[in-house]
């Protein structure tokens, strides 16, 4: 493929740069939004299947118990995933199917599946990255109390334990938790997420014991494992601009809350000051015992970075209706910003847009990468999620054309190229998602796949994007726009 070289482009359409040696394509997806069999081989109920049936909570009133039927079609993803040349595949396995009911009584069925499906991604030369928690907290668990209770972060150690055990000898990279912001903001705070709670302490002391879970789960994945797996936990970065008189006070609030409220403790051994300060009037903390944040702090290998647009914030001024465009569906009266709800508001951002409403920046990826190196200097990272969604038409030809897409993901990649070429320390990227999938309170209504999945037949086609992202994943070197 004769690829011009097109460097240091304004717009980030950079083409022809070639990626180290070693560097890891990959793609990524979660248990319930691919795996479907929601009651099979002893699955128990999570927190998702409660949420999405429940009126008016997911678009179209779509849940999971379906989803792209991944469970029953396991080998030919697997050949998917092959043809399309991927180097590692990031999944997450379904908490319910290993412990029904959060505790206890190991499912033999369930553990059977992902130890089918790491050896299916070992034979086809495949490296699995494996996500302990994707969202999908056993309902029991929750029933109890959920993430706001400590005794889920016990049990989570047991679940790291019985997995570092049945898989750690083939696992590639385990990665604690996905997005624990989304868990604990979205779950317990603004509700838009399950199990769709609306209380800003909780949410906090839900972010503790994520924190916590993280910190128990590697010390119990570090004594199971037999291979010699990577360690890893995956955050949503926010990355801010803000807008206004007092902009790097609404800045420094969302930071706080979003970002250092988990590369606090995680990367440093301590929450933030200004962190505890800003939520005083909502908790006073006293839910961190002795001895927890040395729990929480210990080395991993890599940092997963998922990143799809910025965030930007403005201190609100008490009179004008306050904007809420952080990106999130509406969920009636709840707030993912315990502290500062009332406070900042997030603004509309110039476009262009994907179908989420997300705008289109791949400026900040590079500032992203560039600003966590630097704060974090001896740290790799491993871009864990990166892709958008778009309305994708099928072509008279039955092909699937997303010239949006395949546009969306050039210029990510040209950034994260430009970050390597700055010294950050990137080992891979991970397209989100393989397959077309239940995109949580919005259901099947927005795709984000490089596979097209049809939900009346589930059939997969291959998008423009997929053969565009194979021919990057074989080559290391990245194409054009037009040349898929
Ligand atoms: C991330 C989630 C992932 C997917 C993408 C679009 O927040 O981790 O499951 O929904 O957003």
């Amino acid at each position: 493929m004769n690829t011009a070289i097109v460097k240091g482009s304004s717009d980030y359409r950079d083409c022809g740069l070639v990626f180290p040696p070693g560097f890891t394509f990959g793609s990524a997806t979660a248990s319930y939004q691919v795996e479907g069999a929601f009651d099979e081989d002893g699955r128990g109920p999570s927190i998702w299947d409660t949420f999405s049936k429940t009126p008016g909570k997911v678009w179209n009133g779509d849940n999971g118990d379906v989803a792209c039927d991944h469970y029953h079609r396991l080998e030919s993803d697997l050949d998917l995933m092959n043809d399309l040349g991927l180097a590692a595949y990031r999944f997450s396995i379904a908490w319910p199917r290993i412990q029904p009911t959060g505790t206890g009584r190991l499912n033999q069925p369930g553990i059977d599946f992902y130890s089918r499906l790491v050896d299916g991604l070992l034979e086809r030369g495949i490296k699995p990255v494996a996500t302990l928690y994707h969202w999908d907290l056993p309902q029991p668990l929750e029933d109890a109390g959920g993430w706001p209770a400590r005794a889920t972060a016990d049990a989570f150690a047991d679940y790291a334990a019985i997995m570092g055990t049945a898989l750690g000898d083939r696992v590639h990279t385990w990665t604690t938790l996905n997005e624990p912001w989304c868990s604990a903001y979205l779950g317990y705070g603004q509700g838009g997420h399950a199990p769709g709670r609306h209380e800003p302490a909780a949410a906090l002391a839900a972010v503790h014991h994520l924190n916590l879970a993280h910190g128990r789960a590697l010390e119990a994945l570090r004594a199971t494992s037999t291979g010699s797996p990577e360690y890893s936990v995956t955050l949503n970065f926010h990355v801010l601009r803000g807008v206004g008189d007092g902009a790097d006070e609404a800045m420094r609030r969302i930071d706080a809350l979003a970002n250092r409220a988990f590369t606090g403790p995680m990367l440093k051994g301590a929450y933030p000051a200004d962190l505890l300060e800003d939520t005083a009037s909502v908790t006073d903390w006293s839910f961190v015992h002795e001895g927890d944040l040395a729990t929480i702090h210990q080395p991993i290998d890599v940092l997963g970075v998922n990143y799809y647009s910025t965030a930007t914030v403005r201190l609100w001024d008490g009179e004008t209706p306050m904007q809420h465009n952080d990106g999130h569906k509406a969920a009636g009266g709840g707030t993912a910003w315990p502290g500062s709800d009332r406070i900042v508001e997030f603004v509309q951002q110039p476009g262009p847009y994907t179908a989420m409403g997300w705008n289109i920046a791949p400026e900040g990826l590079e500032e992203l990468l560039l600003g966590l190196s630097a704060q974090f200097p001896q740290q790799s990272f491993m871009i864990t999620e990166n892709g958008a969604a778009f309305d994708d038409t099928v072509a008279a030809d039955g092909t699937v054309p997303d010239p949006t897409r395949v546009d969306y993901l050039r210029r990510h990649l040209t950034a994260a190229h430009r970050a390597l070429e700055q010294g950050v320390d990137l080992r891979g990227y991970f397209v989100w998602s393989l397959l077309d999938n239940f995109e949580w309170g919005y259901g099947y209504a927005k795709r984000f796949g490089i596979v097209r999945v049809d939900f009346d037949t589930l059939e997969r086609t291959v998008k423009g994007s997929g053969l565009w992202f194979r021919e990057l994943a074989s080559t290391g070197v990245l194409p054009s726009s037009g040349n898929a």
